[in-house]
């Protein structure tokens, strides 16, 4: 059995490594968990090796154009292909910051890892996936990128998830045809470092709706927005 192959960005821990442990759950899965700490990302992926999941670490720093282009070369030299990309690496440093208090540094480096890392990735990955005419691509949104749900504060992590918004309408328009289907997810709450303790959604439950968007048949939607497996607003 030709096992499809799994890009998780951001692996090492929350979300991402959740979703690593779904996707590698399945028999015909096999995972790339990917991490910029390269002890981080052994651990986990070695964790994970440990309960018979197919895992393999991979180092990638999202926001690094050299990093991004050696893993796509390691994974099309390796593997030949490139089936399932998630793209879940992010940061929230703006948190509860105003406009006027904002470091237009610390916005720019949000857009670069929640927005530019992504691009950079399906940039590269796309060709790989068209070559076996198969792709599904996950871009872990949030409702703070909803454009209908908009509010006040953290405008650097606001624009980067409706930055990501635009990122899977376009190329889900552009692929078209191709059965490489690209959707956005918003995970919920969820009790991550990111997310905080007093989050109301565990790991399993933030990872779900992302692990079902990367595993859709031929016939699934591509350029949604989803919640619970469900459509949400943009
Ligand atoms: N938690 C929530 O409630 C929530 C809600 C809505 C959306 N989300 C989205 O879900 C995704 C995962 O969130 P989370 O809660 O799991 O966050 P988290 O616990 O803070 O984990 C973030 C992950 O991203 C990695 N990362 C950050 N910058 C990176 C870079 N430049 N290159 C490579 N990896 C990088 C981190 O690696 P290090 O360990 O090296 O820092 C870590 O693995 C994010 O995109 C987030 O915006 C989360």
């Amino acid at each position: 059995m030709q096992k499809r192959i799994a890009i998780v960005t951001g692996g090492n821990r929350g979300i991402g490594f959740e979703i690593c442990r779904q996707l590698a759950a399945r028999e015909d899965i096999r995972v790339l968990l990917t991490a910029r700490n390269a002890a981080s990302g052994q651990r986990a992926a070695v964790s994970l090796q440990e309960t018979g999941s197919d895992v393999h670490f991979h180092h990638l720093e999202v926001t690094d154009q050299n990093s991004a282009r050696r893993l796509v070369k390691e994974v099309a030299d390796r593997y030949g292909r490139a089936d399932i990309l998630v793209n879940n690496a992010g940061i929230y440093p703006d948190s509860g910051l105003r406009v006027a208090d904002l470091d237009l540094g610390v916005a720019r480096q949000t857009l670069e890892t929640n927005f530019y890392g992504p691009l950079r990735l399906c940039k590269h990955l796309v060709p790989l996936m068209q070559r076996h005419a198969y792709g599904r691509i996950v871009n872990l949104s949030s409702r703070m990128g909803s454009l209908n749900k908009m509010g006040g504060g953290a405008l650097g992590y606001r624009a980067s998830k409706a930055a990501l918004n635009v990122l899977t309408r376009v190329l889900a328009a552009e692929l078209q045809g191709d059965n490489i289907l690209v959707n956005s997810v918003d995970p919920g709450w969820v009790r991550s470092d990111m997310g905080g303790s007093s989050a109301t959604r565990s790991l399993a439950q933030g990872a779900d709706t992302a692990v079902w968007l990367a595993t859709l048949p031929d016939d699934g939607p591509s350029g949604g927005f989803f919640r619970d497996r469900q459509p949400v607003e943009w």
